[in-house]
């Protein structure tokens, strides 16, 4: 018999574990019932234990059949990293190791589930599209309930995308692009609704700015947001600070959803503290609102059952374990979502690219010369220290942002694949690593900026106004 921890409880999800634990009890009900040999039954019975011992460990809960982990309990533990752990939350990414955030304890940590291979292959069936390189190649790699919206799907049910942005400055970096490059690519493949929040409100609330600032920077953001090609009979975009006075039944939700979350919930969830102000206390649930149809009567026409799936990277996980949670009690569906990976900050894998450093970060309004100068200078290279010791011992590309970044932007897997062996085998220099991401960032970041002066003030009020999409609902 396999040793079923073999595999490392660690490394396993809530729901590998508990789907691990359910099929084992299955074995030793039909070892028994077969009346198979004593040691056939005890060793099976052992590992059974064995099981419910990691599974308690993982998700702080009695296994019980028929009732899979709740995410509840989980995230009572979600409240900042205990000491060694990477830090992941809404407002900080940081760990010591090289090649970046452990995303596989970090499902586990926060009781998502991997995005495998399994997943991967049934997006593409139910698609009929080739998977995008973001699902390929482990970038969106973690999920809640993208089984359950596809099961729906085919069964012709159809579901809304929504995700965000907080406007903090005029620009967006590369990393911002990554959920929205992915939601253009749902959009398209399943042909369904879109809502994208911006979150002029927290802004204000978390930073030194004024309401103007933020609500100008909306805008402009917005403009960026619509360069990524989104179709503007499919997309409502919305500034919190404009929609919220708007619209009733978004701000009945924000209140539905205010009544049934305690300070000391957003508190372990988001470690506030005495000293902050209530703004930031309610905040929350305008970020919740969105995942629940009934927020856009316009567009869904007073349903409160259309479900929701949020692509975003894992920094805003904590919203939504929220909002998970609170959904049911105030009669909505839970919104699925979609998790990413960090697109790395230029000097390593140890913090996600930020818009604060801007040493740290490519913009979408860098000029070719810029991104140049700053992929020569900043980017943090695996590789040797002389060109003899490179040819010799190899770079490493598990730790070299260059390729990193060639993973989320190169489109040709066999491409990507040459020029890591070549890297790996010392075939391939830093510079010329440097040079084949500088050669494929440069003109994706202009025909950004050629797209976004082709935005109007007049498009970018027609994407923000409230109006129905090209959906009957
Ligand atoms: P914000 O403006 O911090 O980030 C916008 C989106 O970009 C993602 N992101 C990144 N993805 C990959 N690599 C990075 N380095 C990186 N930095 C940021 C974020 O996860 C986010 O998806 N509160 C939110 C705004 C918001 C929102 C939402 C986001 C409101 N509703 C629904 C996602 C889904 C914020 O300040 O995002």
């Amino acid at each position: 018999m396999t040793d079923c921890l073999g595999d490392g409880a660690g490394d396993m999800t809530p729901m590998d574990l508990y789907e691990k634990l359910t099929s084992q009890g299955d074995t030793v009900r039909t070892l028994k019932t077969e009346k198979a040999a004593k040691a056939d039954i005890d060793a099976a019975v052992q590992l059974l234990l064995k099981l419910k011992v990691d599974y308690k460990q993982v998700t702080g809960q009695d296994y019980k059949t028929g009732c899979p982990p709740s995410e509840c309990v989980v995230s009572q533990d979600n409240g900042p990293a205990a000491d060694g752990e990477d830090m992941v939350d809404p407002w900080n990414v940081s760990t010591t190791n090289a090649k970046g955030v452990d995303y596989d304890k970090l499902i586990v940590r926060f009781g998502s589930s991997k995005i495998d291979q399994e997943l991967v292959d049934r997006i593409e069936r139910v698609s009929g599209q080739k998977a995008h390189r973001f699902l390929r190649r482990g970038i969106f790699f973690s999920h809640r309930d993208m089984h359950q919206v596809l099961d729906a799907y085919e069964k012709n049910k159809s579901f809304y995308l929504y995700t965000g942005r907080g406007p903090s400055s005029d620009a967006l970096h590369m990393g911002h692009l990554i959920p929205f490059i992915f939601t253009k690519w749902l959009q398209d493949t399943f042909d369904i609704p879109l809502v994208i929040q911006l979150t002029d409100d927290e802004k204000y609330l978390w930073k030194d700015l004024s309401l103007e600032d933020c609500h100008r920077y909306t805008m402009e953001n917005a403009k960026d947001i619509i360069a990524c090609g989104f179709d503007i009979n499919k997309t409502f975009i919305f500034s919190d600070l404009d929609y919220m006075g708007a619209s009733p039944d978004f701000y009945r939700n924000v209140v539905k959803v205010q009544k049934h979350v305690t300070f000391n919930q957003v508190k372990g969830i988001f470690g506030f503290g005495d000293s902050d102000c209530i703004g930031k206390i309610a905040f929350p649930a305008i970020q919740a609102a969105p995942s629940f149809s009934s927020s856009f009567p316009q567009i869904f026409k007073g349903r409160k059952d259309v479900q929701c799936l949020i692509p975003c990277a894992i920094d805003q996980d904590p919203y939504f374990r929220m909002t998970r949670d609170v959904a049911p009690r105030i009669g909505y569906p839970k919104p699925a979502l979609l998790h990413s990976t960090f697109f790395p900050a230029l000097q390593g894998a140890q913090t996600k690219m930020s818009a604060s450093d801007a040493n740290s970060s490519i913009f979408l309004t860098d000029t070719p010369k810029q991104i140049k100068n700053k992929v020569n200078k900043h980017a943090f290279s695996g590789g040797k220290d002389t060109v003899e010791e490179h040819r010799k011992y190899g770079g490493n590309p598990d730790v070299d942002v260059s390729f990193m970044y060639l993973t989320f932007f190169l489109e040709d897997d066999e491409q990507l694949e040459k020029i890591r062996q070549d890297y790996a085998s010392g075939a391939l220099l830093t510079g010329e690593l440097k040079k084949r991401l500088i050669e494929t960032l440069q003109p994706m970041i202009t025909s950004h900026q050629e797209r976004r002066k082709q935005v109007t003030e007049e498009t970018v009020k027609q994407f923000m106004t409230p109006r129905p999409l090209n959906y009957s609902f």
